[in-house]
């Protein structure tokens, strides 16, 4: 028994994260309808759009799905007021304490998961009642753990923290990195980079293809000082990186980035000067693939690879 499907009611236990500018109705109901778990990003989403977002979902799967809420949404409580009015089922939070939201949710009956990026978070997490745990290791994409805990090192111990289902997420772009995750004492997996880059994704074409083209080392953790966040390396990064060699404050960094940096880079194609958020992964993506496809792939590799596993002997 698989307790992430059984939770979630899903075929296989793939989850493709909420990301800003990548996720909406088109993509999670693609990865819902090919017998994974698409959620929605309410991130980047004004509250009106996201009731769009989700009437759109609505409409095209009956398959269970969610939403994911970053907690620091200014106008968070108009939000999760929204999750509940449209009956949603599902929420993932991150980026915040799942303390005030947790018991409101149950109440109404949505199941919730909340990400973390350590063991310590994991156990605050089972106090506050959560369902599911998604450990997300430094290697991810978007904003990431302070602590640059890596998937390998972080999924074993969050396991041995909680009683609870735990999700592996970060750096897992094939069914081999799946089935090692789950080695490790995962129950599912949660994948952005690889949905990010899918054809439904929202994201810009630029943006698509200049993260196609990045080797190994073509992104890396910055921001510290603000909200960690993994970036390709392009113009923009350059100048945060060059302030934050010299020591510049949260103030300054705030001003390099500018207003909606992310919604440049990605949604908008500003390659250079926007903020590209994408994970290490990405540099193992070489085409641009329906994310009904990368799910199944996903799969079959993951049979492949338990099989591959089981004939090596010593
Ligand atoms: C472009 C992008 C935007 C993201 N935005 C969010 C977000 O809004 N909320 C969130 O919880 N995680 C966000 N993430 C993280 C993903 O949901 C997921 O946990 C992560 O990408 C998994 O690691 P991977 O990129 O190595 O697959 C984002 C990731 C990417 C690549």
């Amino acid at each position: 028994m698989n307790r992430i499907c059984e939770l979630f009611g899903i075929r296989y236990p793939i989850i493709q994260g909420g990301m800003v500018w990548c996720s909406g109705w088109r993509l999670a109901s693609a990865v819902s309808q090919a017998g994974g778990l698409g959620l929605l990003g309410a991130g980047s989403m004004h509250p009106e759009t996201l009731v769009e977002h989700i009437r759109k979902m609505k409409a095209a799967t009956d398959r269970p799905w969610g939403v994911n809420v970053p907690l620091m949404y200014p106008e968070i409580d108009r939000l999760m007021d929204i999750l509940i009015r449209e009956e949603v089922k599902i929420v993932f939070t991150s980026a915040g304490s799942p303390k005030k939201f947790t018991p409101m949710l149950h109440e109404a009956g949505v199941t919730v998961a909340h990400v973390v990026s350590s063991s310590k978070f994991a156990r605050k997490c089972e106090e506050a009642g959560v369902d599911a745990i998604v450990a997300e290791g430094f290697e991810a994409g978007g904003h990431n753990g302070r602590e640059e805990t890596t998937t390998l090192t972080l999924i074993p111990q969050v396991r041995r923290a909680t009683g609870l289902p735990v999700v592996a997420a970060g750096g897992i772009g094939s069914g081999d990195a799946m089935l090692a995750a789950m080695a490790l004492g995962a129950e599912g997996v949660q994948i952005g980079t690889l949905f990010a880059l899918s054809a439904e994704s929202s994201a810009s074409e630029a943006f698509k293809q200049r993260c196609l083209a990045l080797d190994e080392g073509g992104t890396m953790l910055c921001l510290k000082k603000l909200s960690p966040t993994r970036l390709v390396r392009n113009g923009l990064f350059d100048k945060v990186a060059e302030a934050e060699a010299r020591g510049a404050n949260a103030e300054e960094l705030r001003d390099i980035l500018g207003k909606a940096a992310s919604k440049r880079g990605i949604f908008e194609g500003d390659t250079e000067q926007g903020e590209l958020e994408i994970g290490q992964i990405a540099s193992s993506v070489d085409a641009i693939r329906p994310a009904g496809d990368i799910v199944r792939q996903l799969v079959e590799n993951f049979r492949k690879a338990q099989k591959d596993v089981a004939a090596i002997g010593f």
